[in-house]
């Protein structure tokens, strides 16, 4: 292309060029002032220079959370087409077009089924009133987990260092927005009163959102999704309720985000055993145990034993959290004992004829694939 080049005032090109340099200079020295001095300094922990955030690429990490992420993104239309959600592109409402046209009559009334008002009937004729309430009060748990899941992950995208660790809690943010509104419309099916945050859940997630830095990571992604875990295993097998294998599977990528981002940096000895994080963690798991007694009687009514449940999830928790590093004040085994006695010591005084049951081995998580996903969330933090 041919331009016409135009004149320029070279010494005012210099002078700008000169003005530029000392109000960068001001800036920057002002700004590594106060961040020296602790009183703020740049905010964005982003090294234009390098064109990197600070902490590196990290492609390992891009490739195994954001990468994987985009690759998994599930679109709720196609999973609950009973909902609102306008979310596929043309041509993937084309191949579902198409696969619905090559449906035969029984599996196209399958399909039907899940539509809005045939959704509600369906769920109607699968559980009883008593049992819809049960199903609503533990998911509106993870409802309610789900708002908080999201401006923590928010808040953790500033937290961590390098490309691939920003690109990967990205994702999450994304994810933990679509579980907030497909979670919410799903809840709102059952026409039942949705309960307000359980004062015990207030507690653990108020106290993950104010958590500091990386100590965000245990509160959210080690204890609170790994109750959303749980619960999404425990109930993704229920008639009405298979979208939830979705969710459990973007909360078991959530579960081993820790894991993958602390093998490059681990954290110090201090950060793993300061009397301050121990107590502040225990703080947050706390509220967990008073949780399972009140949660006891809505998972009764799903057959469920709240402490068969409670046992498979505090070991999983409690396996992850220290194998990352987010010690407790207690040692690992003594800690699991704790929980069983705190849990038995309930029964013993609530039920009638209570043997010592040892929860923490029991498994509360219903389908092969669930279980199969969870083992690598597990097993990956033993490796
Ligand atoms: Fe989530
Ligand atoms: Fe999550």
């Amino acid at each position: 292309m041919k331009f016409e080049k135009r004149e320029v005032n070279e010494t005012a090109q210099s002078v700008n060029d000169t003005l530029e340099n000392y109000v960068n200079t001001a800036v920057r020295s002002f700004d590594n002032l106060m961040g020296t001095l602790g009183l703020g300094g740049r905010a964005a922990d982003y090294d234009d220079t390098a064109y990197e955030f600070l902490g590196g690429a990290n492609d390992e990490l891009r490739k195994k959370h954001y990468d994987k992420s985009l690759r998994l993104l599930w679109k709720a239309e196609k999973h609950a087409e009973w909902s609102s959600f306008k979310d596929l592109n043309k041509e993937e409402e084309t191949l579902l077009k198409l696969a619905s046209e090559s449906l035969n009559k029984l599996e196209k009334k399958e399909l039907e089924r899940m539509k809005s008002a045939e959704f509600k009937a369906l769920l109607n004729r699968e559980y009883t009133p008593e049992q819809k309430q049960a199903l609503v009060n533990i998911l509106s748990m993870i409802g309610h987990g789900e708002a908080y899941a999201w401006l923590v992950s928010n808040e953790v995208l500033r937290d961590v260092k390098s490309t691939g660790a920003k690109a990967a809690l990205t994702m999450q943010v994304m994810e933990e927005a679509k579980h907030f509104v497909v979670l919410r419309e799903l809840i709102q099916a059952f026409d039942m009163p949705i309960p307000r945050l359980t004062g015990y859940e207030y507690l653990i997630l108020e106290g993950t959102l104010k958590s500091k830095g990386l100590e965000k990571f245990f509160g959210m992604n080690v204890l609170v999704e790994g109750i959303a875990l749980s619960i999404f295993g425990a109930l993704s097998k229920f008639p009405g309720l298979e979208i939830l294998e979705m969710f459990h599977l973007d909360e078991s990528r959530h579960c081993a985000l820790p894991t993958n981002y602390l093998k490059d940096r681990p954290l110090t000895w201090w950060e793993k055993n300061n009397p301050v994080s121990t107590i502040k963690r225990f703080q947050l798991v706390l509220p967990a145990i008073p949780l399972a007694f009140k949660m006891e009687k809505d998972f009764a009514v799903l057959g469920i034993d709240v402490f068969d449940f409670g046992g498979s999830l505090v070991r999983k928790v409690l396996n992850l959290a220290y194998r990352v590093g987010f010690h407790l004040p207690m040692p690992q085994e003594a800690m699991k004992e704790f929980i069983n006695f705190l849990f038995n010591a309930y029964c013993m005084a609530t039920r009638k004829e209570h043997t010592y049951q040892k929860y923490l081995d029991r498994e509360a998580t219903m389908g092969e694939k669930e279980r199969a996903v969870e083992q690598e969330v597990f097993m990956m933090a033993s490796a």
